[in-house]
């Protein structure tokens, strides 16, 4: 018998190009994926050192038991109501093979890719609803979406990846007057902008709040994220958890961090000022427009293909993000770096438009 690959294979799934980022070589700014610049603070490793030992031969608590404690007491929310994950990646995807599977999601865009991909993987339809002129999501267009197609699941992300603006509250809360779906606000840059949905939590069993330690808590290569909602609805989520998604050491580390939180609060606080500066800066270059952000990236885009900008930084050592996509042709999108990775993407973004690629 011979292997017939294509005749077992999920042809649903041929959409979906399989993810891949550029490695990152020595000597290359990396400015691209959002994450916090600074090193991750000497004393706080230490910490978690102390705290790791004895810990290799077990396996992980499949409730991260501790962490989730620590969240409640971060968050306000009750224990039950919270889930931790291997990154918010994780539980996007464990929210749509609960809920959307065989159904509608409704996903306002430009907005993060994964959202659509999770979808796909989990056998849901994506239906995308554009953004408005200032990227907006508009509130009584994608109730009636909903309402038309009978969606479960709406993710709206706020402050939004790309574009770095924000939802008011306000409209969440109309959003979850108006639809019978689950609406699911990814907060993972809450820490740099913006209002947060958890007071909306208790009024609310239809929301669910998404966070992330690896933007501001600097976290990103640990893969802790977390969901907040309502207790139900995170018992339906626990089906499809993975036992031991959590390793040991990642939910050690995002414990220790939170005890340490108002040292990543300054961090935080020197990443805005420093967006600031280079919003500012940016905006004094000829046939640059820049967009407001409130999250620790912005989006802008100039008088050259976005692609031509993207492949001549790189040429000179800086790795930002192409985010070529419907509504946002030809915009980039730069992370805020150190004072000195944030001076040599602007000299080297001046040379570039002024034709020394
Ligand atoms: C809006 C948004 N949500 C979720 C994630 C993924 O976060 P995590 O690293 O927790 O999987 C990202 C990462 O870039 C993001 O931009």
């Amino acid at each position: 018998m011979s292997f017939n690959l294509q005749g077992i294979l999920r042809r649903d799934l041929n959409v979906i190009v399989p993810y891949e980022a550029p490695r990152v070589g020595e000597g290359i700014i990396k400015l691209d994926a959002n994450e916090n610049p600074f090193e991750f603070p000497e004393n706080i490793i230490k910490e978690i050192w102390e705290r790791l030992k004895h810990t290799f031969t077990r396996y992980p608590d499949p409730m991260s038991t501790e962490l989730i404690e620590a969240l409640s007491e971060h968050t306000g929310v009750p224990k039950e109501g919270i889930m931790a994950g291997n990154g918010s990646d994780e539980l996007i995807l464990n929210i749509l093979l609960v809920f959307g599977n065989g159904g509608h999601v409704i996903i306002p865009t430009p907005t993060f890719s994964m959202y659509r991909i999770h979808s796909l993987i989990a056998g849901a339809k994506p239906v995308e609803v554009p953004r408005g002129s200032k990227f907006e999501v508009d509130i009584s267009a994608v109730a009636e979406v909903c309402k038309s197609y009978q969606a479960r699941v709406v993710i709206i992300c706020s402050p939004n990846n790309p574009t770095a603006n924000t939802t008011p509250v306000e409209d969440i809360k109309r959003l979850l007057e108006q639809s019978e779906a689950l609406i699911v606000v990814d907060e993972a840059y809450i820490e740099f902008g913006g209002e947060s949905c958890l007071k909306l939590l208790n009024k609310y069993p239809n929301l669910v709040v998404l966070r992330t330690f690896s933007k501001a808590f600097g976290l990103a290569g640990l893969r802790v994220g977390y969901l907040l909602g309502n207790p139900e609805v995170v018992k339906e989520i626990h089906r499809v958890k993975q036992p031991f998604n959590l390793n040991t050491f990642s939910q050690l580390a995002a414990r220790t961090a939170l005890s340490n939180n108002s040292e990543f609060k300054s961090l935080v606080g020197q990443i805005l000022s420093m967006r600031d500066k280079l919003i500012e800066e940016m905006s004094l270059i000829k046939n640059v427009t820049v967009f407001p952000s409130e999250a620790n990236f912005i989006l802008f885009r100039t008088q050259l293909k976005g692609k031509e900008v993207f492949e001549s930084l790189l040429k000179k050592g800086v790795l930002i993000r192409n985010v070529y996509a419907p509504g946002i042709e030809d915009c980039l999108r730069v992370t805020v770096g150190r004072e000195n990775e944030n001076r040599f993407f602007l000299d080297s973004l001046k040379a570039v438009l002024k034709g020394d690629g």
